[in-house]
């Protein structure tokens, strides 16, 4: 298939379907545009894996086998220049159980977990779930206004039992695909104060810049890939997230054993369609891949040029990577800006939950059409005030 025959113009309807992102309004009038699930049918050649795979007629449990495996150790390598061994995978039903679960593993119930906001809210919760105690170091702008992580604040925040650091790469919700050099200086802290780093990749194939390329964290160097757990799946950029696969990879022996020995007899084995749809989107969902970044490259355009010159009290700051854009909407002064737009029709999420009040965030995986009905919403929404 050419990258222009794929349809990403009209999708299926899923109210009834049991959508999380469509099914949570009463209303059936809120155009939702918020948890991070995009409205397009997924790639032809996965759904056709799915199907082969469906045809099969048996259900049993599944293991991790060849074909995912090999799918996975190729695409780290074709990809991000990531050269990773069989041994160091772990498929897993989902990264937010992951997160948790690292909590677990790899600090004791008086230790601290550091992360930044805004951030994915899993990171924020993840550390009280497991009754440990979350630093979270809010982010900066840099000299070029983008956000970064605050290096000067995360030493002063830092304690001696303080054991991981959850990081977002590239990061939702800001979008921005940090730097080698802003990763090295993270890997530097962590090393300095002996800190784990988990690092959630889960987005980093969906840069749609094309002047911009994801750095894998474990692949700077031998030092910072010996603490690092890479947290990686599928799900995001090939809108599969309800098949429940997802990927660790973990380098370091001993933390690898830690980390088998928390989840196990916890974690579900991921089921033979997500299996499927992980080995066929790795295989065979480059060229969807690729479309998609087209369609996310003319949304962003849509959305800079219309908060530039519709609604410039809201600040969009430039980003690289995701379909999330980060809006900030303290300019407008509204009291709770999500469920203003809630009431206007339009389903947001709200900033607050992100460690980000006064902002909301918008999914724009969706046609451009949905994304200018959207758009208008909030402009009348704004306007009739
Ligand atoms: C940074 C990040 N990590 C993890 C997830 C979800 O992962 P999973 O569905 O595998 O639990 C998301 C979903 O939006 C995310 O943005």
């Amino acid at each position: 298939m050419s990258t222009t025959e794929y349809n990403f113009t009209s999708c299926p309807n899923r109210n009834g379907y049991g959508s999380l992102k469509w099914d949570r309004y009463s209303d059936p009038e809120v155009l939702p545009m918020w948890v991070a699930d995009m409205d397009f049918e997924a790639a032809p050649e996965i759904i056709d894996a799915l199907r082969a795979r469906l045809d099969h007629g048996v259900f049993g449990y599944t293991i991790p086998h060849a074909e995912p495996t090999e799918a996975v150790l190729h695409y780290l390598e074709r990809a991000h220049d990531y050269s990773v061994k069989a041994a160091w995978l772990n498929f897993l039903p989902g990264l937010v159980p992951a997160i948790n679960l690292c909590c677990h593993a790899f600090t004791q119930p008086n230790e601290s977990v550091m992360t930044a906001n805004p951030v994915y809210p899993p990171f924020l919760s993840a550390p009280h779930y497991a009754k440990r105690e979350l630093i979270s170091v809010p982010l900066c702008l840099n000299a070029m206004d983008q956000w970064t992580l605050d290096f000067d604040a995360m030493e002063a925040a830092v304690r001696p039992n303080t054991r991981l650091f959850i990081l977002c790469s590239p990061h939702n919700p800001i979008g921005r695909v940090f730097n080698r050099e802003e990763l090295e200086t993270l890997g530097n802290f962590c090393e300095q104060h002996d800190l784990i780093l988990i690092s959630d990749e889960i987005h980093c194939d969906l840069i749609f810049d094309s002047n911009t390329k994801h750095t894998v964290t474990a692949t700077l160097n031998e030092a910072i890939a010996a603490r690092t757990i890479t947290l990686m799946a599928p799900s995001k950029t090939y809108n599969l997230p309800g098949l429940a696969c997802a990927f660790s990879v973990i380098e370091n022996r001993e933390l690898r054993q830690k980390f088998n020995e928390t989840i196990r007899g916890i974690i579900t084995e991921v089921n033979c369609f997500g299996y499927a749809a992980c080995a066929a989107a790795y295989k065979h969902g480059e060229l969807w891949r690729l479309a998609l970044l087209e369609v996310l490259r003319e949304n962003y355009a849509s959305l800079q040029a219309f908060f530039a010159s519709e609604i410039p009290e809201i600040i969009f700051r430039p980003m690289q990577a995701t379909y999330l854009a980060w809006l900030d909407m303290r300019g407008l002064e509204l009291e709770q800006p999500a469920r203003f737009f809630e009431q206007n029709g339009l389903g947001l999420s709200c900033g607050e939950a992100f460690g980000g009040p006064g902002h909301v965030r918008l999914n724009f995986g969706c046609p451009k059409s949905r994304l200018e009905t959207g758009l208008d919403r909030m402009a009348d929404a704004i306007k009739n005030r």
